[in-house]
């Protein structure tokens, strides 16, 4: 017998390298996808015939419990979200509504229909807002205070509360991935890096024609530094948490942090230049050794308030998951950057 995975979220980045990976587990895998007038199956396209889409959307708590009754899963993977910090700000009640009580709907549906089930929270170091006084120096871990900093962190901090307390409440099963960043070639296209690796593998395109009419990256905070990994680790560790005999959350991170900009002169280098850095504040620009510019900041895409720096300790996760991120920084900038260079139009 098949064991029966559902995925909110499938057509997200972490969704579909989840989906890949629990098919090559032998799953029956179901996703929730959202009617939108434009595809929006584009990262999943490839195993559509391997999985089974079913319409809905978190915020409607009828769908969800239908489905999960009619489903009857074995395994429930959260990861749908209004992702997006930035954005949380514009959107701060639709955020709540998807991110916060997205995840009651799911926990009821799960209590009432199949309170066996094993559930996964996608968890997240926005969490824990960097500020500086609650990270320790080797990093934050599960037991770190919490300090969010957006409304989208905010709504997430109810995520994991609720859940711990359906799991204190019911003995249900359901565990947290406290995950730090983590990109890849699947990267939404509005997130840090990913709009960084388009933008340069654009500019690249147009340089290697000596046409100098590109579009320059504009970027907002340059100095805030992150812990990033590559997805397809992270999916895994997803994935583990749930075989464990006990629930219980984990952090996955890989123990390195690094700023915007040194992303930004690892992926020059890639395309084959080096970045000099001039000015400062908004008037700080990325210029190449032939003097042309390439980057400039934007203050519109800075946040109302900023989580400065992550860095993530998951020791927990390697002890009793044996999960090790098996990607590091400067291979993921060159993951991403090789893949954009290929594919850029
Ligand atoms: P993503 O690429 O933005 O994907 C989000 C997914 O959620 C998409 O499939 C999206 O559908 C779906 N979704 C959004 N609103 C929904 C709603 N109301 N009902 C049903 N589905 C909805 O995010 P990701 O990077 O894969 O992240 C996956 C999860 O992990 C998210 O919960 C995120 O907050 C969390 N997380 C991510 C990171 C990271 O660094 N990537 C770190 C920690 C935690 P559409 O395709 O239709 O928009
Ligand atoms: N998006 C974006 N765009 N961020 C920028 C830009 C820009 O032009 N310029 C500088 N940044 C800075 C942001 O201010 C932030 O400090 C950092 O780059 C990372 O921003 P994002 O890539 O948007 O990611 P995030 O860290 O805010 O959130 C991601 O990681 C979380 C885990 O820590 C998302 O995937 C969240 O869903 C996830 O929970």
């Amino acid at each position: 017998m098949h064991k029966k995975a559902l995925i909110t979220g499938i057509t997200g980045m972490d969704g579909s390298h989840l989906a890949e990976l629990l098919i090559e587990k032998g799953y029956e895998v179901h996703g929730v996808i959202r009617r939108t007038s434009t595809f929006n199956t584009d990262r999943i396209d490839h195993i559509f015939d391997k999985i089974k889409l079913h319409y809905g959307d978190v915020t409607d708590p009828l769908v969800i419990s239908n489905l999960i009754s009619q489903i009857q899963p074995d395994e429930v993977y959260n990861l749908a979200a209004q992702s997006h910090v930035k954005v949380s700000f514009e959107i701060p009640y639709y955020t709540a509504l998807v991110d916060g009580l997205g995840t009651l709907a799911i926990l009821e549906a799960v209590k009432n229909h199949c309170p066996n089930a094993k559930i996964y929270q996608a968890s997240t170091s926005e969490l824990y807002g960097g500020m500086g006084y609650n990270m320790p120096e080797t990093g934050y871990t599960e037991t770190s205070f919490m300090h969010p900093r957006s409304p989208y962190g905010v709504a997430k901090l109810y995520g994991l509360w609720i859940t711990k307390n359906y799991r204190e409440s019911y003995g249900m099963h359901i565990s947290n991935g406290i995950l730090f960043n983590h990109e890849g070639e699947r990267r939404g296209e509005t997130f840090v890096t990913r709009k960084i690796t388009m933008a340069l593998a654009k500019i690249k395109k147009y340089l290697d024609s000596n046409n100098l009419d590109f579009p320059v990256l504009k970027l907002g905070n340059l100095y805030s530094k992150r812990d990033w990994g590559y997805a397809k680790d992270y999916v895994e560790g997803m994935w583990l948490m749930l075989q464990q005999e006990k629930p219980d959350d984990y952090v996955l991170s890989t123990g390195e942090t690094h700023s915007i900009k040194e992303f930004v002169e690892l992926a020059c280098k890639e395309c084959g230049w080096n970045i000099n850095w001039v000015g400062s504040g908004v008037n700080e620009k990325g210029v190449l050794d032939n003097g042309i510019t390439i980057i400039e900041v934007d203050e519109k895409y800075y946040r109302p308030a900023e989580v400065e720096i992550l860095l993530g300790d998951s020791t927990k996760a390697k002890e009793v998951l044996g999960w090790i991120p098996k990607v590091k920084f400067s291979e993921l900038v060159k993951i991403m950057m090789k893949h954009d260079i290929k594919n850029i139009k």
